[in-house]
């Protein structure tokens, strides 16, 4: 997939078609920045850096980005818009990296998984690379934007911890997961919105607004990726269905499945309560999971974080972005409706 392709990827449907080409062009010189900020000398740390690069995703957060920066003046700095972008999707790219070594994932963006394709050492040290040039960039950017971003990564990786670790005895585990993807997942989006505010300009009410905006669809958007684990298959979602399952990772549709006390699903609840290795009883879990209440109410709480995300921009001057903005939030609810 490439950038040309990334925009229908993502799905957005565009009402304004000067926005489109304006959002089309935007993403077209963040791709080449990409590509640019992931080469080396090293030849081998080219290939690893940029594996994931070409191997597609949807860019959405240098999307969000973009639509951000609509809110601002037209005279902004585009170039820091532009490379603002960039460290998102690089610091996203590193943490897919790394993702996958905690996941033991074998397939990412519709490819091998770079922890299987080469190793977890390789795969680790290749998201650091990627985390080392999001700093060099962001060190032109300046030191409110460095200092925006550390905080970003450090909430993401406490967010990655908090998951890991699970909740503290007495912690009801469907708050505890639902904060969790707040840290590890809505920090970065809401940065991305941010970055694209700041850097064009835009006053610190809206900057807020859209930040906020990130924060709540970035979850919303969680629960739809986790409830997609369960729902699609590899040719929609490039990855492995039941990867959560598999390492035991309880998601939000597992967390309500284990809420229930109704007989008939003991074993549903039974099975998920452990990583799920044997692929006899994991397809079985999946099958389970996918016809049950658990997954509607799955669905229901992210309807409601999409809602959210809209009421965040509901404020917000009537631009063509902020009815991109709400399509985003639309789209996410479609993906795995
Ligand atoms: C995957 O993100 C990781 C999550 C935060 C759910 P994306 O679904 O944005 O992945 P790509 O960039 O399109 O591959
Ligand atoms: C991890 O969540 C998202 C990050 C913040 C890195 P997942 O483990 O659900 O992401 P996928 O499904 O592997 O893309
Ligand atoms: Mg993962
Ligand atoms: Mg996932």
């Amino acid at each position: 997939m490439t950038y040309q392709s990334s925009l229908r990827a993502v799905g957005i449907e565009f009402d304004d078609a000067a926005l489109e080409a304006t959002v089309r062009q935007g993403l077209q010189v963040v791709e080449s920045a990409l590509q640019a900020a992931v080469r080396s000398e090293d030849e081998f740390v080219a290939d690893v850096a940029k594996y994931l690069v070409d191997a597609g995703g949807k860019r959405f957060r240098p999307l969000l980005t973009l639509l951000a920066a609509q809110f601002g003046d037209a005279g902004a700095d585009t170039d820091a818009v532009v490379m603002s972008a960039v460290v998102c999707e690089l610091t996203h790219l590193a943490t897919l990296y790394h993702d996958d070594v905690m996941d033991e994932a074998t397939v990412r963006r519709g490819a091998t998984a770079a922890n299987t394709r080469w190793s977890n050492t390789i795969a680790i040290l290749t998201g650091d690379f990627l985390f080392a040039r999001a700093s060099d960039i962001l060190a032109d950017l300046g030191p409110e934007a460095v200092r925006i971003q550390a905080r970003t990564f450090e909430r993401l990786v406490t967010g990655q911890i908090r998951e890991t670790v699970g909740p503290k005895p007495g912690v009801d585990p469907i708050e505890h997961y639902l904060s969790v993807l707040a840290d590890k997942t809505g920090s970065l989006i809401a940065t991305a919105a941010e970055f694209g505010a700041r850097f064009a300009g835009v006053d610190e009410q809206t900057v807020d607004c859209l930040r906020a905006f990130g924060e709540q669809f970035g979850i919303a958007f969680q629960i739809s990726d986790d409830i997609l684990d369960i729902a699609s298959d590899t040719g929609q979602s490039g990855k492995t269905p039941g990867t959560d399952l598999r390492e035991g990772v309880q998601t939000l549709p597992v967390l309500y499945a284990l809420q229930g006390t109704d007989p008939a699903g003991q074993r549903l609840r039974e099975l998920v309560s452990r990583p799920l290795a044997d692929d006899c009883e994991h397809a079985e879990a999946l099958s389970l999971l996918r016809s049950s209440e658990a997954l509607e109410q799955a669905r229901h709480t992210m309807l409601e974080y999409a809602d959210s995300a809209r009421a965040t921009i509901a404020g917000l001057p009537e631009l063509p972005a902020t009815a991109a903005l709400r399509a985003l939030a639309d789209l996410v609810v479609l993906r795995s409706g």
